[in-house]
């Protein structure tokens, strides 16, 4: 039987941490949809037609998870993801992850609006945007991306912005989501907070 759990929310919010606590916590796979966009945006910055690039699309591209972090690519990856095509060839692959037997979890922007809006739960992880910067600038550097605190700050807007004011599929909480703000919790209690709202749902 299927069991899928959509989390969304904006970047460095804290999804990821907690999508993969969640997985492992209930034996479920896990996809970080935003990956998919960031392999998009990698081949678009290698000079391909963004669209072509996500109908073209392999597991081998989401190979290089370290080449897929970096602010460049994260940047034109909120712009390819404006394209209603690009997004319209990544729904089948996510649809049918979502749909294993045996449960799923989903991270990204859309889960819990377009491509499950039957999931079982929704999770909308949110956090201040100097609490998600602070975060990415931490990762960065120790990735050995350094870069002005500032400069984070403006890329985490920038893309926040674009990514909820887009007209196709916009980054916004599900009716029928939890929220869980992140800003002044540490890791083990988001992903208790996490557990507690999947718990609910599965027992109900
Ligand atoms: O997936 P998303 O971009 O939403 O965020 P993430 O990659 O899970 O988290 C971004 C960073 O924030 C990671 O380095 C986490 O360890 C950290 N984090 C945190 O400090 N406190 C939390 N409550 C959640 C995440
Ligand atoms: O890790 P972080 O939260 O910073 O970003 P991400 O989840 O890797 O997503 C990168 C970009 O892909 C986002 O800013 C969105 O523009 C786009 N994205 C999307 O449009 N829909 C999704 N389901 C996931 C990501």
């Amino acid at each position: 039987m299927s069991f899928t759990v959509a989390i969304d929310g904006p970047a460095a919010a804290g999804k990821g941490t907690i999508s993969r606590a969640v997985a492992a916590e209930f034996g479920f796979a896990h996809l970080d949809t935003g990956l998919l966009y960031r392999a998009v945006a990698r081949r678009s910055l290698a000079g391909e037609d963004p669209v072509a690039a996500a109908q073209a699309l392999t597991a081998e591209d989401l190979a290089d998870e370290a080449a897929l972090r970096t602010r460049a690519v994260a940047s034109e990856a909120s712009k390819v993801a404006v394209l209603p095509e690009v997004r319209q060839a990544l729904v089948d692959f996510q649809r049918a992850f979502a749909a294993r037997a045996g449960g799923a979890v989903l991270d990204g922007r859309d889960i819990g609006t377009v491509i499950c809006p039957e999931a079982a739960v929704k999770l909308f992880v949110t956090a201040s945007a100097e609490v998600r910067a602070r975060r990415r600038w931490k990762e960065l550097a120790e990735a050995g991306e350094e870069a002005e605190f500032e400069a984070i700050l403006a890329d985490v807007k920038a893309r926040d912005e674009r990514d909820r004011s887009r007209a196709t599929a916009p980054l916004l909480a599900a009716a029928d989501a939890v929220e869980i703000d992140t800003s002044d919790l540490s890791i083990d209690e988001a992903v208790a907070a996490a557990i507690l709202a999947v718990t609910r749902k599965r027992d109900a």
